[in-house]
């Protein structure tokens, strides 16, 4: 996965975790090493609280795609989806809590949660959500449009979605409908329709 990165920013450590978590979980520590060891990262261990460079995590994902011989998109999906049980498991599942009682109110909250989290969490670049409400065959259909400055994870939105509608048990047919626009700032856009 090849990315040109014009911005030094970073992420927590918590999402390298959240990376080595599952891959350990899944392939083994031996997996995980060989990973990182391609990436060249110094340890194979990440402080949750610590800012890492962005590149790394992407590097960490490119890598990861080598060694499983898994398409990048597949793993940032199911990334997604474990990224939801991960961070509950790791404490921050009350927080999520207090920003959502079922799918819809926590697409709603996307951005309260995230500007919440920047109080702990002071280098926090989040993305931006915004969230269209209609009716669409006699179902509620969610318009989602995710904004980011980071490049390609629109398939970790789409298995984030996946995992948040497995969390609230809310049946869902959740599609990528596409991108607004050519330009860099347009939003990607997801349609979500909650099922009965
Ligand atoms: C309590 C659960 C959550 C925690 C603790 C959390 C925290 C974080 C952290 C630490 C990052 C890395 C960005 C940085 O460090 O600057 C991040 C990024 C991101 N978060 Fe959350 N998040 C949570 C839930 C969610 C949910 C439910 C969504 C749903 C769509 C979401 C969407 C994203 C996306 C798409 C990114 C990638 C960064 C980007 O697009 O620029 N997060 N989040």
């Amino acid at each position: 996965m090849a990315f040109f990165f014009a911005n030094v920013w970073t992420m927590y450590g918590l999402v390298n975790e959240a990376m080595r978590d599952m891959v350990v979980s899944r392939q083994g520590e031996a997996c995980w090493a060989e990973i990182c060891g391609r990436v060249g990262v110094p340890s194979t261990e990440f402080v949750a609280m610590q800012a890492y460079p962005d590149a790394m995590t992407y590097g960490l994902v490119g890598a990861a795609s080598e060694v499983l011989a898994t398409p990048a998109g597949d793993l940032l999906r199911s990334f997604g989806d474990y990224w939801i049980t991960f961070t509950a498991e790791q404490g921050y599942g009350e927080m999520m809590d207090l920003f959502g009682k079922d799918l819809l109110s926590c697409l709603r909250n996307l951005n309260g949660m995230h500007a919440h989290m920047g109080v702990m969490m002071p280098e926090l670049r989040p993305p931006r959500f915004e969230v269209t409400e209609r009716e669409g065959s006699g179902v509620p259909v969610v318009e989602l449009r995710y904004y980011s400055k980071r490049p390609g994870l629109m398939p970790f939105v789409l298995g984030l979605l996946e995992g948040l509608a497995r969390k609230f048990g809310q049946k869902a047919e959740i599609g990528h409908v596409g991108r607004a626009s050519e330009g860099p700032d347009s939003p990607e856009i997801f349609e979500i329709r909650l099922l009965a």
